[in-house]
């Protein structure tokens, strides 16, 4: 059996253009799982073999051409997984190609706020509420601003739920914020915002 190193930079610079055509053309719609105003997400495949399993886990977002400002989108994810976030999770980046238009990354298992909410027809309790508005302000103290924080842009994973006379209600869940598209760093110390984020940090306890 060969074992492939999932994080060979090599194996990924030979499938990813392929695969990138491939998951293009009508057949991607079978590794679909989500699309947005800059791109589209697929499940990651090894184009000369559908049904192997190598790249089980992982996703590969690929840019609507035009979109440009991949560099820093792939330069802030970098930046977020690399400091560690504790109030929320991120998913892995793991190789990324602006060449093909595309990077790879964990696929994350829970559901988008949107989903977990609209289509479950569910609540969210006021502490997960709290938990949301904390991971976003990590962020902000990481110096990110995210640009784009809609329902689409934050996912829940191992969602708990309890019923009440007003409805199913999430109580917990991991959050998990995605897609850095249209987000910006927030430099110099002389913003009154940046300011408060680095004494917040106290507050988070990092
Ligand atoms: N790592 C991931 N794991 C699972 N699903 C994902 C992941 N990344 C993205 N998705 C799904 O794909 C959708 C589109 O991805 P993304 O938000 O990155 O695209 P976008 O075009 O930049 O979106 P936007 O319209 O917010 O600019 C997400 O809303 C989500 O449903
Ligand atoms: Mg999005």
């Amino acid at each position: 059996m060969t074992v492939i190193n999932m994080r060979d930079p090599g194996r990924f610079e030979e499938v990813l253009p392929q695969a990138v055509e491939l998951l293009r053309s009508p057949e991607g719609f079978g590794f679909y799982v989500g699309k947005g105003k800059d791109g589209w997400v697929y499940h990651m495949v090894d184009p000369t073999d559908l049904l192997s399993n190598e790249f089980e886990g992982l996703d590969v977002k690929i840019w609507v051409p035009g979109f440009t400002r991949r560099r820093s989108e792939i330069e802030i994810h970098r930046h977020v997984f690399a400091s560690r976030p504790t109030h929320f999770r991120v998913p892995e980046l793991v190789h990324a190609d602006t060449s093909s238009g595309a990077f790879v990354m964990e696929h994350i298992r829970g559901m988008t706020a949107y989903r977990a909410l609209f289509h479950g027809r569910r609540l969210i309790s006021e502490s997960l509420y709290d938990s949301v508005l904390t991971a976003f302000r990590e962020l902000n103290v990481m110096g990110v601003h995210h640009g784009d924080a809609h329902l689409l842009n934050w996912m829940l994973e191992d969602i708990e739920t309890i019923q009440t006379p007003r409805g199913t209600v999430i109580t917990d869940a991991d959050v998990v914020i995605i897609d850095f598209g249209r987000s910006s760093f927030s430099h110099g110390e002389d913003v009154a915002q940046v300011r408060e984020d680095i004494e917040f940090k106290v507050v988070l306890g990092l």
